[in-house]
């Protein structure tokens, strides 16, 4: 995606909606996250089955400039539990796009669509050394609740199991307060 003049009104032509089959490729981000292929392919059948939310926000004219993912159960129930917590991932703005208020209004649409399922309480999962990320989520009310070794691993596009370290924090947002 090549940098562009943008209308100055821009952010108000975005459009959030959930990820459709024939965005798939597209969240792959020219290339920077093919690895994530698998992951991908998988989050979106769970997502046809009711177990998760997948967002995208499209600029008409320039097509998906950022996600979300929502888990609304695994198996972790301290992060989602089908019920009353959900855990919010894979959360991305590009590059181009970005410190303009979309990657909030994300999070604030997320959190709508969460309270109109009845969920209360949206975690996730921040590296450490991520702090701007950091900054931004304790700005929007979220607080850390633990520390997360943040070991795991997936299948990449190639067929080969990848490990990933990454410690983190767990935070959470009470999303009725
Ligand atoms: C984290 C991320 C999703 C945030 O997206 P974003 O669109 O930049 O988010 P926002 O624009 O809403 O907020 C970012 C900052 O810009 C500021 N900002 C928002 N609108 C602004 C505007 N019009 N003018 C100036 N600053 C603005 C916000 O106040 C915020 O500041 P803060 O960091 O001090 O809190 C994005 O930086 C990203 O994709 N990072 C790489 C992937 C990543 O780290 N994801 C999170 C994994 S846990």
């Amino acid at each position: 995606m090549t940098t562009q003049i943008l209308r100055r009104d821009w952010l108000e032509t975005v459009v959030i909606r959930h990820v459709r089959k024939e965005d798939l490729p597209a969240l792959e981000w020219d290339g920077e996250f093919s690895h994530f292929r698998r992951v991908y392919a998988e989050a979106f059948e769970r997502s046809q089955m009711g177990y998760s939310v997948m967002w995208v926000a499209e600029l008409p004219e320039k097509g998906i400039i950022a996600q979300v993912f929502i888990q609304l159960i695994c198996n972790r129930k301290e992060l989602a539990d089908g019920i009353k917590r959900a855990y919010l991932y894979s959360f991305r703005v590009h590059h181009d796009f970005r410190h303009q208020g979309l990657g909030s209004r994300m999070v604030n649409n997320v959190e709508k669509d969460l309270i109109q399922r009845g969920f209360q309480v949206l975690t996730l999962n921040v590296a450490k050394d991520n702090l701007d990320a950091l900054r931004l989520y304790l700005r929007l009310g979220f607080r850390i609740v633990a520390a997360e070794p943040g070991i795991w691993s997936y299948v990449d596009d190639k067929g080969i199991r990848q490990i990933v370290e990454e410690p983190a924090w767990r935070m959470e947002k009470n999303l009725y307060l």
